[in-house]
């Protein structure tokens, strides 16, 4: 079997593990979770990083940090993993969608500002959906699977209309733009460490920031919003969310082997694209000149997506094929959708992801080409 996405220990995990457990430092207090926000603040380049359970907890905790209201809308891309959704149902609000760019799948800056301009209207500081009247709070982009979409207009939008940003950065560690990395373009950018990620702890998830009051806001709201050390003493509804030590030592002991897995996923994105481009239909996303990705999940894009799908699957190498499209989900289906050609549809449909894993070897990836080939 060759894996999709798993994780890869080959450091000090195991031992930073068993010292946590031999001190008895396994809860949220122990030092870890500290020197992991350090060490993620240091990496990404934010002033601030508050550590969480993970990553969907994260996001919940930033909306609820930029004070979204009831019925507020979200801006989020109709290309993501759930979660980016669910935090914004978590925290009351609705999600108002935005079609992909067909070539990088990141949310269509250009379609969002022609949007924003003819379908909303300004009322004080705010800007509202005319069909629905419902307020815009705030922008939650993905870099979908580590690539990253125009930010310079994502960056224009956010000021002209007053909108803050919350980075869905949860797969972009170690992605950059222009040399300054995601998640710390907006007010708030939120990492993901689940088993699947470029870089695990099993569950976690971190929110970086450069604003102070954010950041001291959001560890004291994960810890149950606490105001006193000895005593049970609350000053607002807070949540369970904050990381704990076992975790983030897993998170520490990552870390310091961070750039050799990132190299990896670079070698594997390139090996792909040297066998794989112009090889029948096969496409890659298209990655923009600014842009470094951290080419975390390898996934093509074929009409013969379906066929190929089986294949692979039938052949033991782990293929998964695309999120469905947020506005094709039952939930979300009523909510409102910016889109001229549903882009997203399409890529949903031609779209699979391949074994991708740092840890593979080069005769598994030959193995993966090879049985890729063989389909066309
Ligand atoms: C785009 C996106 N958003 C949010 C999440 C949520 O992260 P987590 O699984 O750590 O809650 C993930 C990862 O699972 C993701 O891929």
């Amino acid at each position: 079997m060759i894996p999709l996405s798993v994780p890869h220990i080959f450091g000090n995990e195991a031992k930073y593990v068993q010292e946590c457990i031999e001190t008895g430092w396994v809860s949220s207090a122990g030092a870890y979770v500290t020197r992991f926000e350090e060490a993620i603040a240091e990496y990404t380049g934010a002033k601030y990083a508050v550590a969480c359970m993970n990553g969907t907890a994260g996001l919940h905790l930033s909306l609820r940090l930029l004070d979204v209201e009831r019925d507020d809308l979200i801006i989020c891309p109709n290309i993501t993993f759930i979660a980016t959704l669910n935090s914004v149902t978590y925290a009351c609000a609705r999600p108002l969608l935005v079609d992909v760019d067909p070539k990088t799948w990141q949310m269509d800056m250009d379609l969002l500002e022609a949007k924003l301009a003819s379908d909303t209207y300004q009322e004080g500081e705010h800007i509202y959906l005319k069909s629905t009247k419902q307020r815009i709070a705030a922008i939650m982009p993905v870099h979908v699977l580590g690539n990253i979409g125009d930010l310079d207009k994502l960056m224009s939008i956010s000021a002209k209309y007053n909108l803050p940003i919350i980075e869905d950065s949860t797969e972009s560690l170690g992605s950059f733009y222009k040399g300054k990395h995601t998640g710390t373009f907006g007010k708030l950018g939120v990492f993901s460490f689940n088993g699947n990620k470029i870089l695990t702890t099993g569950g976690g998830g971190m929110i970086v920031t450069d604003d102070e009051e954010l950041a001291k806001r959001g560890k004291h709201l994960s810890t149950q919003a606490k105001v006193s050390a000895n005593e049970y003493i609350h000053d607002e509804v807070g949540y369970n969310y904050r990381l704990v030590n076992v975790l983030a030592a897993i998170g520490v002991a990552q870390m310091e082997n961070f750039e050799i897995v990132l190299k990896r996923k670079h070698e594997i994105d390139a090996f792909y694209k040297s066998e794989l481009q112009g090889v029948g239909d096969i496409q890659f996303q298209d990655v923009l000149e600014d842009v470094k990705p951290n080419f975390w999940l390898c996934t093509i894009k074929t009409d013969k997506m379906r066929g190929l799908l089986k294949h692979l699957n039938d052949s033991k190498i782990i293929s998964r094929p695309f999120w469905m499209p947020m506005n094709q989900l039952e939930m979300f289906k009523g909510d409102p959708y910016f889109s001229t050609t549903d882009n997203s549809a399409a890529i949903y449909e031609s779209c699979l992801s391949i074994p991708s894993s740092s840890n593979l070897t080069d005769e598994q990836l030959k193995t993966v080409v090879k049985a890729i080939k063989q389909v066309y």
